[in-house]
């Protein structure tokens, strides 16, 4: 049986990951972002000033209320969006559109309902040499633990697999960056225990800069090395908070109860006395 403290860690079976330098040149690098959308003859500005940089190997969270252009964001550094001002560079190279490089996960919206989980897997890689093909399947279909699944259809998996399918695919492409819009925001809470903790587990083994969308303040606290907090009309960010806690992290420890609580504050949401 698991012990009590152990079961209040969010556990990485595997490498912790070490923190980013933040000495090299930023993976990615926002500035002077602005997005106005025309709304009623006028234009709404949606995202304002918005200047941020990742470096390799982050895992930085984007949280907010809801509307305060999270997505918007995401969709202009994934190339779907062209900003009315600012640029998003990626290696220094500025972002023009879609990249296959960079990979979105969204909540079950990309698996395809007519492939099996191996053909979902295996979608992106049909260019590799069949065998090499079959291995990287098989890898990524343990990896999240849908062994035993692999001829089952989306329609026979739950919402949980489904979403771990999704992440697999993506991932079997081998992405240099991961993008991740609320995915996990529709499930229930052990399943979203349990994708964060897989996650984690991704991130140590395979060191993708990950940029994940939530207004989950405890998935931001867990997941994050550096969560940038936004606020609301126009689009902004607020503030940039390092989360300085070791994996896997305690969530019952003082150290992260009071990074929830700084959260919390930002938001407005803290008790008023
Ligand atoms: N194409 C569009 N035209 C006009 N307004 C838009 C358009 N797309 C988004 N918006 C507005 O931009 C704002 C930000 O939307 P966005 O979807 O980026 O928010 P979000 O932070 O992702 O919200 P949520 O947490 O609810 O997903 C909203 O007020 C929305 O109504
Ligand atoms: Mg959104």
């Amino acid at each position: 049986m698991r012990s009590q403290n152990a079961a209040k860690r969010l556990d990485v079976a595997a490498p912790t990951p070490s923190p980013p330098s933040q000495a090299q040149p930023a993976k990615l690098s926002v500035a002077g972002l602005t997005v106005t959308f025309p709304v009623d003859g006028t234009h709404r500005t949606v995202l304002e000033a918005i200047d941020f940089e990742c470096h390799e190997g982050e895992l930085v969270c984007l949280l907010g209320p809801s509307g305060c252009g999270k997505s918007t964001l995401l969709n202009v550094i994934g190339g779907f969006l062209k900003p009315t001002q600012g640029q998003v560079l990626i290696d220094g190279a500025p972002v023009t559109g879609p990249d296959p490089r960079r990979i979105f996960v969204f909540q079950e919206r990309g698996v395809f309902p007519w492939l099996t989980v191996e053909g979902n897997i295996g979608f992106g890689i049909q260019h590799l040499p069949a065998e090499e093909r079959r291995q990287r399947v098989a890898h990524y279909v343990e990896m999240v633990g849908l062994r035993g699944f692999e001829r089952a259809y989306p329609a026979e998996l739950s919402g949980g697999m489904k979403q771990r399918l999704e992440v697999a695919r993506a991932l079997a492409v081998g992405p240099d960056m991961l993008y991740l819009d609320e995915s996990f925001g529709a499930l229930d809470y052990i399943t979203r225990h349990n994708l964060r903790r897989e996650l984690l587990h991704l991130w140590a083994t395979e060191r993708k800069t990950i940029l994940f969308v939530t207004h989950d303040i405890d998935e931001s606290v867990q997941l994050a090395n550096r969560v940038v907090v936004m606020a609301a009309r126009p689009g902004r960010i607020q503030r940039v908070v390092d989360i300085d806690l070791p994996y896997p992290r305690d969530i019952s420890s003082a150290r992260y109860l009071r990074y929830r609580d700084e959260l919390l504050e930002e938001l407005g949401l803290a008790h008023q006395r």
